[in-house]
């Protein structure tokens, strides 16, 4: 499968900036490389960021949606406006959501199912903390909040899920190869057994510390399929090194 890179600027990024970044990479990309690039910048800048790629092959998500399409909820962003926006992705779930926000596998899910109806690919991402990892109980956690959060599979063509120990996120720490290789492997058999044959075809991504120096390595994991990266997303020759290394592997 196609690789797939995906930054997540989180919150970070203003007009000017984010037009210096997204011309870096787009300046960089290394020609006919055969590897998915989606930009997730804040809401603010989403159609300031569609614009600029819409002749390039990168594409554009979001951080997050409400899970209604319209309504009284001040603050939130719905799945529609987001593809007005021009975005065809949106990441839901993220750890900092679920720790910010307090949002829940079943809330995760309503979104999953929102962005789905509005033509996004959700990005769901689940993972557990070190205190769970410690514990002994990382794959019991995965497998609670695959069935809490991943909307129905029946959709699963236009599904994609991030596997983020939340302890690796922002942290300089990786989960070794061996440890992503085997929740990964977790998540294609519940894939598998809730799609069949397209549970194959579900991106899944691994994410937290991950840089142009472990990208080779962990993108050449069975099972791993792509990264969703943070902090090395916030600077082109950075981002270029993860596509680059990426792009090897094609
Ligand atoms: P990081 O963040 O690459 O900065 O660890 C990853 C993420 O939170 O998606």
């Amino acid at each position: 499968m196609r690789k797939l890179i995906v930054g997540n600027w989180k919150m970070n990024g203003l007009r000017q900036s984010s037009e210096d970044l997204v011309g870096g990479i787009l300046a960089g990309l290394p020609a006919g490389a055969d590897v998915g690039v989606v930009l997730c910048p804040p809401a603010t800048l989403l159609a300031q960021v569609a614009e600029i790629v819409k002749e390039s092959p990168v594409e554009v998500g979001a951080q997050d949606c409400h899970p209604d399409a319209s309504g009284a909820h001040t603050g939130d962003i719905a799945a529609p406006m987001i593809a007005d926006a021009g975005a065809r992705y949106v990441i839901v779930g993220h750890s900092e959501r679920r720790s910010d926000h307090g949002e829940g596998d079943a809330l995760v899910r309503a979104k999953a199912e929102a962005a789905m109806a509005s033509g996004l690919r959700p990005i769901v991402c689940i993972g557990e903390t070190a205190e769970q990892r410690r514990a002994g109980e990382a794959l019991s956690v995965i497998k609670h909040q695959l069935a809490g959060s991943l909307p129905a599979l029946s959709q699963a063509d236009s599904l994609v899920v991030a596997y983020e120990p939340v302890w690796a996120i922002g942290t300089g720490d990786t989960a070794t190869p061996a440890d992503v290789e085997e929740v990964h492997a977790l998540i294609r058999t519940a894939l598998r057994s809730g799609a069949g044959e397209a549970g194959n075809q579900v991106p899944i991504l691994y994410g937290g510390s991950v840089k142009s120096s472990n990208a080779s390595e962990l993108l050449a994991t069975a099972d791993v399929d792509g990264a969703l990266v943070g902090g090395a997303s916030l600077k082109a020759e950075d981002f270029l090194g993860i596509i680059t290394a990426a792009a090897a592997l094609a």
